[in-house]
């Protein structure tokens, strides 16, 4: 299986800083933010990445990662639309690199789980799409999914509600089999102007081929300045943990 990290956006809520470097280069526990997915994907055994970027920091990537030598993986990179934007449409820009399946993560999301149990899980499912969901306390902020906990399914996913009906937040850490390509084509931008991975995540639950599972432990959205500091809070924090035993 193949990795796919979205590493584009403006960070806007990371000005100033993100009017001279991308989002996910800034400075995450004496790494790069993109550093630590990179890592998660490499634990799980998963070594062909591609990191879609848009063509102002393809450059800044390429110096800092290079071909991903150094981190023991193999490195490719592409440029994502500069016109529509949104999750789905950087997306739509890896359809060539994708043979079967393939695991997205956005380049922002930071989390402690093993990536490993997942894969392995979505590997033998037959079609369709997979989510990992966190419990948070500010769902409004997130993609929210509304459970049927008995069955084990998604009944929906709305982009951030104003009024959220259950507190499960969908993580940017999504498993996708080769329609999502197609899938991405049928859907239309959002009021935001955006075509959203929500949308497509409907569409697979309209086909009840979206399966779920909850992660365990940390996660994180690194996308504002607070989230930055408790992201550098806590890689920080466990390198002394790890250091003192
Ligand atoms: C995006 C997704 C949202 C998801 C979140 C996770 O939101 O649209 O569904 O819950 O990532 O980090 P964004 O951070 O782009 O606003």
């Amino acid at each position: 299986m193949k990795g796919i990290i979205l590493a584009g956006g403006k960070g806007t809520r990371l000005e100033p800083f993100t009017k001279l470097l991308n989002k996910h280069l800034l400075p995450v526990g004496g790494h790069p933010m993109i550093y630590w997915p990179i890592n998660k994907l490499k634990e799980a055994g998963i070594t062909d990445i591609l990191i879609v970027t848009n063509n102002q920091h393809l450059r800044s990537f390429q110096e800092i990662l290079g071909r991903g030598e150094e981190l023991g993986v193999k490195l490719f990179y592409t440029i994502q639309s500069e016109k529509g934007g949104g999750i789905a449409d950087a997306l739509a820009s890896a359809k060539n690199f994708v043979e079967d399946q393939c695991i997205v993560l956005l380049g922002d999301n930071l989390f402690d789980d093993d990536l490993r149990p997942y894969i392995d899980n979505f590997k033998t499912q037959p079609q369709g799409a997979k989510v990992l969901l966190k419990e948070v306390k500010d769902p409004e902020r997130y993609g929210v999914a509304l459970l049927d906990e008995v069955n084990h399914t998604i009944i929906s996913i709305v982009e951030k509600p104003k009024n959220p009906t259950s507190n499960f937040c969908v993580t940017g850490i999504y498993f996708y089999n080769k329609e999502v390509f197609d899938l991405i084509d049928l859907i239309k931008p959002s009021s935001r102007g955006e075509k959203e991975i929500t949308d497509i995540n409907n569409l697979y639950i309209n086909r009840k081929e979206l399966k779920y599972d909850i992660l365990k432990s940390w996660w994180l959205d690194a996308g504002t300045h607070e989230a930055l500091y408790a992201a550098n809070k806590h890689y920080f924090e466990k390198k002394d943990i790890q250091k003192a035993t």
